[in-house]
């Protein structure tokens, strides 16, 4: 059967071959992680690095997340934290981003990085891409892999949506399992929180036992700022639709199963929550709904990072 999708591959050796062969001559491809698909390239490489941002339509002021397989192939490009080491023994490979110094001599290209005297690092865990990522002799700046502000895709399929046929190798991993993007963690100064994700602010604390950081960032996650995660059309927080032309996202197992219903978990279930909101926002947009009407979610663990792009996202 011929694959309307000439550029989703299954991850095969002979697909495994041309993803390496294609890293290393500058091209970028999209790959999946635990988290998100991302959009790859290499990190050393000017020439890649222009690439992703042209791609995305990414503001130059916004830098990329340089993804590694283990901590030995960072040594070169970060000054050492003892924070770090600990969080890393902890939960890596694993859905969470380090704020960290950049190493003067650190050859990841100073565009990627926004130009800014630090460096976010992250150590995805998926066996397909821990397997690219192992073999090469540089790391890869990966960014989700959307066109900048649009909703991060958790299938090859949504990759496609985005760039069609202008990304030429998109490896397929099935479903994200985590479904939203790594909690960012800016370990430069007291430790603080960017960007919630799965791993929560309380599981940091409990593994660091130190207390977090007031400070009210200054700017401190360029990415952060504006309109974010939108599936582009209007989000209406913490109310019920007036009729049932609109959407509902709802949450738990006292909503009925109706037409424009989507139940991020039955069970009300956070972490299923989160892994089905950018599937369920993406299906919703498709199926031709004009408005997304959401009910309250619970502020707490991975409620957290679901209302942090639930709000990003009706702004
Ligand atoms: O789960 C993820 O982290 C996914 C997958 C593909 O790994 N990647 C991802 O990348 O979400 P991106 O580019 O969509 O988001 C990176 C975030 C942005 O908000 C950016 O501003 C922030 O990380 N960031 C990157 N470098 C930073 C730095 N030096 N200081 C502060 N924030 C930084
Ligand atoms: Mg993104």
């Amino acid at each position: 059967m011929k694959n309307i999708y000439s550029n989703i591959y299954s991850f095969n050796k002979k697909s495994y071959k041309k993803t390496i062969k294609a890293l290393k001559k500058g091209n970028i491809v999209s790959l999946p992680t635990e988290t998100v698909y991302g959009l790859a390239g290499n990190a050393y490489s000017q020439k890649s690095i222009n690439k992703i941002f042209n791609l995305k339509k990414r503001p130059s002021y916004n830098p990329l997340i340089i993804h590694y397989h283990d901590l030995k192939k960072t040594y070169n490009d970060i000054v050492l934290n003892k924070y770090f080491l600990k969080l890393y023994k902890k939960f890596c490979p694993g859905p969470l981003t380090f704020i960290l110094k950049k190493n003067k001599n650190s050859r990841v290209v100073s565009s990627a990085t926004a130009n800014l005297r630090t460096i976010a690092i992250r150590f995805p865990n998926n066996r397909k891409i821990r397997a690219i990522l192992k073999i090469l002799d540089f790391p890869l700046a990966m960014p989700s892999a959307n066109i900048s502000s649009s909703l991060s895709p958790v299938t090859a399929y949504d990759v496609y949506e985005e760039f069609k046929n202008k990304v030429k190798i998109i490896i397929n991993g099935g479903k994200s399992k985590v479904g939203i993007e790594s909690t960012v963690i800016d370990l430069t100064e007291k430790p603080k929180i960017l960007r919630p994700g799965i791993i929560s602010s309380q599981q940091i604390k409990n593994c660091l036992k130190v207390n977090f950081s007031k400070r009210k960032s200054k700017i401190k996650s360029p990415g952060m700022l504006k309109k974010h995660y939108s599936p582009g059309i209007p989000i209406i927080l913490g109310k019920k639709p007036s009729n049932d032309n609109y959407a509902f996202i709802v949450y738990g197992k006292k909503f009925k199963n109706k037409k424009n219903y989507f139940n991020l978990s039955k069970k009300a279930d956070l972490t299923e929550a989160a892994a089905n909101l950018y599937k369920t926002m993406r299906k919703i947009k498709k199926l031709g709904f004009k408005k997304i009407f959401v009910t309250k979610i619970p502020n707490i663990g991975a409620g957290i990072a679901i209302n942090d792009r639930l709000t990003r996202a009706s702004r």
